[in-house]
């Protein structure tokens, strides 16, 4: 049975699905460079880029993730122009350096938008605008400093078992790719020039401060019950002024505060009490009550950013301000999980300034922003010098910026309740903003206890008329 089986017919049969399935492979290990998507170069009005140059080899090489920063630094125009200039090299990381290699706080330092010259001279750190191949490459063991596109020296040498050397990165393939204007050479790591690495420790010292107390954030004088201004300097440490789970009684819908592990405080997360920091202060910012009440009192949605941000995730919240939530109907915050969901299509999983929403608005025009209420994004787009949400009637501007930002949480004041463009935008918001005036019985259904307290301490400074929901 056996030798019937090898011979004749079921043989050839073999064979053809044998060629059929080489054929198939080979077709798929052709089709797969092309079929990953990557960055192109800009048709340059001058004529374009020759297709052999260095540059469309770099975007085209294993060096997957140098092309991919290269792209997010919005440098494909730059070094399309320098290289019809002159010959370039380039230093180009392993893809393993860049991904896994480099310190993700300094990675995500690099990819924020307020951040992109850093990147960029980063990047252009890492090009010579002349070509030294392995074969013209300097002798001496003595580094010989050449200038590079970012204008800060990079060192070459040759290590005394000639190994060729750059910063302090060795030179693993020298010569990986040759073209007729320029040579790229594969690196060690990725070399870092030293005005962005003090930018990064500048900025990540700053963090620590502030994550500690906000910069910014004003300050009740407990005697006159008044904001200070502007706020004294409080040593790194010290407790908040009003730590909001010890000042309030938890509501129903509060999940307990995590209790402090035995023996010591320092159990509790990081990220609790900087969402205590951040709810204090949009209660002493003033105008943000209602927001602060849904966030502690209603729901337990303090408690989960808490942990998310504990957990390493950066928030920004669009915190709509006391009049936007006035003018929600009862209808919108009555269903069951309504606060929760209005809530969460205001929080962006990204950390983002006014500063870096307004640059990005200002470079793409619109951008859309993930929520945590998925799938719905929020767009933001550049209207009157400012930053605006949401389309139509229902969107909002930028209104008090940077209320509360540390590093991890962002919380920026707009003005007005934003909702996915699905849902019908409401009723009252399409209304002229004069006529906007909540009815009473619904302003009292959500005032809670913290808001009466507000407008009395008010109206002992004489401020009453401050705070319309007041009266
Ligand atoms: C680049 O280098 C090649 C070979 O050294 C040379 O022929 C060419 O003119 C150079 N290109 C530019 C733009 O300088
Ligand atoms: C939450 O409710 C309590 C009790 O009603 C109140 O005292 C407190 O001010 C409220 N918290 C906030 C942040 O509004």
């Amino acid at each position: 049975m056996d030798s019937g089986n090898r011979g004749g017919a079921p043989g050839s049969l073999v064979f053809v699905l044998f060629f059929f399935v080489h054929a198939l492979i080979s077709a798929a290990l052709h089709q797969n460079p092309s079929a990953r998507p990557r960055p192109t170069l800009p048709s340059s009005g001058g004529g374009g880029i020759n297709s052999n140059s260095v540059l469309v080899a770099l975007l085209d090489s294993h060096y997957t993730e140098l092309a991919e920063l290269v792209e997010k630094a919005l440098l494909l125009q730059t070094l399309e122009d320098a290289v019809g200039r002159h010959n370039l090299t380039v230093f180009a990381p392993r893809n393993d350096a860049l991904d896994r290699g480099i310190d993700p706080e300094f990675k995500r330092f690099l990819l924020e938008p307020r951040n992109l010259p850093s990147l960029q001279t980063l990047i252009l750190f890492h090009v010579l605008p002349a070509r030294v191949g392995s074969l013209s490459w300097p002798r001496s063991s003595s580094p010989l400093p050449l200038p590079t596109l970012s204008g800060e020296p990079l060192h070459l040498s040759l290590s005394p078992g000639s190994a060729m050397r750059v910063g302090g990165a060795a030179v693993l393939h020298p010569d990986a790719i040759v073209r007729p204007d320029g040579v790229i050479h594969g690196i060690e790591r990725l070399l870092v020039p030293r005005s962005v690495q003090e930018g990064f420790n500048r900025r990540r010292s700053l963090a620590v401060i502030s994550a500690v107390l906000p910069t910014g954030a004003p300050e009740v004088d407990p005697r006159t019950h008044r904001l200070k201004k502007p706020p004294p300097s409080v040593p790194p440490g010290s407790p908040p002024i009003l730590p909001i789970y010890d000042a309030l009684a938890p509501g129903p819908a509060l999940a307990p505060a995590p209790a402090p592990g035995p023996g010591s405080g320092k159990h509790w997360f990081d990220g609790e009490s900087q969402v205590k920091d951040f709810i204090q202060t949009l209660l002493l910012y003033g105008g943000y009550n209602e927001l602060a009440d849904i966030l502690v009192n209603l729901t337990s949605l303090a408690t989960e950013m808490g942990r998310l941000v504990s957990e390493g995730y950066v928030l920004t919240v669009l915190a709509p301000n006391d009049e936007a939530m006035a003018r929600l109907t009862t209808d919108q915050l009555s269903e069951p999980g309504a606060p929760e969901q209005i809530v969460y299509y205001h929080l962006i999983p990204e950390y983002q300034t006014e500063e870096s929403m307004y640059n990005a608005v200002r470079r793409f025009g619109k951008v859309r922003y993930d929520t945590l209420r998925l799938p719905h994004k929020v767009v933001a787009r550049e209207a009157d010098g400012s930053v605006k949400f949401g389309q139509g009637e229902g969107s909002a501007y930028l209104f008090d910026p940077d209320i509360y930002t540390d590093g991890r949480i962002s919380v920026q004041g707009i003005d007005a309740v934003l909702f996915p463009p699905e849902e019908p935008v409401p009723a009252a918001a399409a209304v002229a903003p004069a006529a906007r005036k909540p009815p009473t019985a619904n302003a009292k259904l959500r005032r809670g206890k913290l808001m009466e307290a507000t407008c009395q301490m008010l109206g002992a400074i004489g401020q009453r008329s401050r705070l319309a929901s007041c009266q």
